[in-house]
Formats: C-alpha cells, structure tokens, sequence
C-alpha cells in the first residue's frame, strides 16, 4: 500500500497506526533494536530513525493535499449557478406609500387655480394675535372671535401666539410683502393646514386644511368673485355641481358670503351629511374690507380685490363622496389604500 492510495483523510487516520503506530512494522523494528549487536544498533536506530521521519513527513504532506482537495469541493458544492435559485411570490415587506388623500386634494387644488392664473404661497402655522385677528378686523373681545375659537399660547407681553385658525393671516402677510416690494397686482392662493377648538363630526375636524384665495387689483368687482368660484367649482367637481353665494358676515370682508356647492354624496336630495339641506358649505367668501386694506399699508381708493377661503378637506370629502370626514384622520389603510 502507499500512502498516494489513500484517498480521504478518514483512509489516512484509519491506516496510521499501521505505518506508524505502536504496533507497526516501524515501531517493532525499532523496539527490537536492543537485541541487535552494539556495533550495528546504533546505524540501524539511525536508519530507522530516518525512515519514520521520512514516513511521517509524507502522511503530513498528504494529510495537507487531502484536506485541500475536501475543502475545494466543499467550495465547489457550496457555489451558486445561475437557475439554481428561483425566487417566488417576492412581496415588498413594507407598503411603498403613496401622498395622503388631503395632499393630494391640495396638489389638485393648486393646478386648478394656477391654470386660472393665481399663484401659489404658503404662511406660518403659528401666528401672533395680529395676523390671526387683529389686521383682519377682529380686535381683541370681539364676538367673532368666538368663531375662531382656538389655542393660545402666552409667550409674556407683547405677544400671544395662536395656532392658526384659517389661513387669511396668509392674505396680510402677502400684501404686507407685495407692499413692501412695490409688486401689487396680487393674485394667489395660499393652502395649510389651520387649527380649531372643535368637536370633530361627519364634516368638522379640529386639524384641518384650508386654500386661501386673494386678489388685490384694479377694478375688481363681485362678479370677478363670483365667477372665480364658480369656474373653479366646476373644474374641479365635474359641470353636474354648482356653487351658490348666501349672504354671510366675515369681518375681514364686506359684503362677505358663504360658498357652498351641490352635495355631491345625495347629488342635492338632502342626505345626513347635508343635514337634509342638498348643499355643502365649503368655506367663506367677500369683497376686501377697506379696513384690512388700511391696516397693510394699500389705498382702497385705487386698489380692490376679494378673498375667499376654503376647506381642502371639505373638498377631498365632496369629491369623493366620503360621508364621514373623519375617516380621513383615522388612518384605516383599507381606506386609505382607495386613494393611492
Ligand atoms: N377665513 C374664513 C374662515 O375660515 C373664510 C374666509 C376667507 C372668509 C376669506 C372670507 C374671506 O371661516
């Protein structure tokens, strides 16, 4: 046998006590050295020697092929080939998202009206008592700002600061800028999300979003009003809905009027979410009071213009007849998923 016939390194450690072991040849033959003639023994043991270091290096050296050659194979079963793996029925583990059904209102929004010419600006979420009230007319006591009602936050004298409870101080900030920048005419809307201490119900939430709407020009005219709103009512909830003007009270305008559009969920029969009425107020409407226009700095003998604000919320409900405002905070993704 040689030691090239051994093929695993099980073969080699089982045939090792043979060759070199107590019990081999090897062994034996150098155990009897003692009974050979002292002047041969000592060349004898030499050459015995000789032979197991020879032996023993090539056990060690086969020993090193042997176990290379099991780990290349080891290698070479663990490999990978092209087909081997077939990947089945992969699901992303995480849902990718898609923008909130009010951002998207807002987005739609927002093209509506740019098509008609208006600009797009936003305004801080938290105002001082002056944006929020006061430079729209409401002084401090009034009774209208029980319509507002909202949260205050004493930050010590001089100021109150107020989350917002409608986007018009975005209608002061912009004149005060287009005044300071000498850029009058003024046409833009302004969407955000606004604050109120209400209870939420089917139509109200107390975080909700507003659009804003603001033109500040020569010449303008309730009709101009009028027919903003209709146009963008109809471009946006499709010609079977109309919108109608009922005189209403805003301190900031004058006249003022509320702006509602035909329920889109009873198509104007009167259901629960129109309290029988057939139509839904979106927001509120008026001709600039010449009190806000003094209050930033802007003659009301050679400028005039209209505001209007109104609920994207309110608008993401009517457009897809959801009957229940609040399902859009409540974040049922069986909901949601409806809207991606
Ligand atoms: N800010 C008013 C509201 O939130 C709506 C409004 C905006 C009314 C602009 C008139 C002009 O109720």
């Amino acid at each position: 046998m040689t030691i090239r016939a051994l093929t695993s390194i099980e073969a080699l450690r089982e045939a090792e006590p043979a060759i070199t072991g107590k019990r081999s040849i090897l062994s034996t033959l150098q155990r009897s050295l003692g009974s050979l003639e002292p002047s041969v023994r000592r060349d004898a043991g030499a050459e015995l020697q000789d032979a197991r270091r020879v032996i023993e290096e090539a056990l060690e050296a086969r020993r090193g092929e042997l176990a290379n050659a099991a780990r290349s194979q080891a290698l070479a079963a663990d490999r990978l080939e092209l087909g081997d793996v077939v990947v089945q029925n992969v699901r992303c583990p995480v849902d990718a998202g898609h923008p909130s059904l009010i951002a998207s209102t807002q987005r739609h929004l927002e093209d509506v009206f740019v098509a008609m010419g208006f600009r797009v600006s936003e305004g801080p979420e938290v105002e001082s008592d002056w944006y929020n009230f006061e430079a729209l007319n409401i002084p401090p006591a009034h009774p209208a700002r029980g319509l507002w009602d909202t949260f205050y936050v004493e930050l010590g004298e001089p100021e109150t600061v107020v989350l917002r409870t409608h986007t018009s101080p975005t209608q002061i900030h912009l004149m005060e800028s287009a005044v300071r920048t000498n850029s009058l005419p003024v046409h833009a809307v302004m969407p955000g999300r606004c604050y109120r201490r209400d209870t939420p119900d089917a139509r109200h939430l107390a975080t909700f979003h507003q659009i804003e709407g603001l033109v500040v020009d020569r010449g303008i005219t309730f009709a101009d009003l009028a027919g903003v709103i209709e146009t963008f009512t109809q471009a946006f909830f499709g010609p079977d809905i109309s919108s109608r003007l009922r005189p209403g009270f805003f301190p900031f305008t004058e006249p003022s009027a509320e702006f509602e559009i035909t329920c889109t969920i009873c198509h104007g029969e009167g259901c629960r979410t129109c309290s029988q009425t057939g139509w839904i107020e979106l927001g509120g409407c008026g001709m600039l009071d010449p009190a806000v226009l003094a209050a930033v700095g802007i003659d009301a003998e050679v400028w005039s213009g209209f505001a209007f604000g109104f609920g994207i919320d309110r608008c993401a409900q009517m457009r897809h007849q959801i009957s229940d405002m609040r399902a859009l905070i409540e974040n049922d993704v069986r909901f949601l998923r409806q809207f991606s």
